[in-house]
């Protein structure tokens, strides 16, 4: 990560070099960049201004969730661009039924965990239900609090055109905003549940809210469950990048929750999601191995043993 002191040389058009590429190997930033030294270059940091001109660029970046240190350490070395400490930790891993009940509290234990242990991707925190919807001012006190306490880069908020007025406080408090629209997890009970948003005539309102928000100084339009039609629209309406899940392949970023990504989770799978392993099994048969040789008595072998 650059510091305050040393300018990120990278063109603004490139986004920063994924971990084993080039010089540097995976770990945690070094800490030299003296080419005369064996230590290898600091890794350079995804910046707001990298989703822009991934955008300008017709360019796409990926986005995961992540709540703890493993998950974001693997994501980040993996070259995820954007990690996304989403209040979907409140049903992807405090076991709640909807996204509602996580606190700020929780948001920044979450938060610190991801910012440690990650050094490339932009950490994005999501401003929890209940803490930002008073005013703009209760908005910049909840922010300041994941930035300053959990350690990220920018927060999402769910929510349309109504909080334009509290994106622009935001922005002008240095505080950068991803802003969520189409379905909002958070307004579940109102929306009348999981439901695709934006379709048919409702689809120029959501259009509205992406360019309010984005003219009030968000920095990225996140949409989730819209028609791919929907969203390719807005895209194109907006200058800044967006990112869809459940939105079409016309966005410039593509976001998944981790256990949905990983197959870690059963039972329902949305349309949007694809598995791409089975972390599931893999973790249900070491478990059950393990129970097995502890019956059998073959756990510890000496081998384990001191
Ligand atoms: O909280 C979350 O995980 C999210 C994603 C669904 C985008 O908001």
């Amino acid at each position: 990560m650059a510091s305050a002191s040393t300018p990120d040389p990278s063109p603004a058009t490139e986004l920063p070099a994924p971990y084993g590429s080039g010089p540097r190997a995976a770990g945690p930033p070094a800490a030299s960049t003296d080419p005369q030294t064996t230590r290898a270059a600091p890794i350079k940091r995804v910046r707001t201004h990298h989703l822009q001109a991934a955008k300008d660029s017709g360019s796409k970046f990926a986005m995961l969730t992540a709540y703890d240190q493993y998950a974001a350490q693997i994501f980040d070395e993996a070259g995820i661009e954007v990690l996304l400490i989403g209040d979907s930790a409140a049903n992807n891993v405090l076991g709640y039924q909807t996204s509602l009940p996580i606190t700020m509290d929780e948001m920044v234990i979450f938060s610190r965990a991801v910012s440690t242990a990650a050094h490339r991707a932009l950490i994005v925190a999501d401003l929890p239900f209940g803490s930002y919807e008073a005013s703009p001012a209760q908005a910049i006190g909840s922010s300041v609090r994941l930035m300053k306490e959990g350690g990220v880069h920018a927060v999402k908020m769910e929510g349309g055109a109504y909080y334009a007025e509290t994106v622009r406080a935001l922005t002008a408090a240095g505080i950068p905003v991803m802003a969520h629209i189409g379905f909002t997890p958070q307004s579940e009970h109102a929306l009348g549940g999981y439901r695709v948003q934006g379709r048919g005539a409702a689809q120029q309102a959501l259009i509205d809210d992406a360019v309010a928000l984005a003219e009030a100084g968000a920095f990225c339009v996140l949409m989730e469950m819209v028609p791919a039609e929907a969203a390719a629209a807005v895209d194109a309406a907006v200058r800044v990048p967006t990112v869809g899940i459940g939105a079409g392949n016309s966005t410039t970023g593509q976001v998944l929750v981790w256990q949905d990504m990983a197959g870690l989770r059963t039972g329902h799978i949305a349309k949007f999601v694809k598995q791409y392993a089975d972390l599931h099994s893999v973790l249900a048969n070491a478990a059950a191995a393990f129970g097995d040789d502890v019956r059998k008595g073959t756990f510890p072998g000496p081998e384990h043993s001191f």
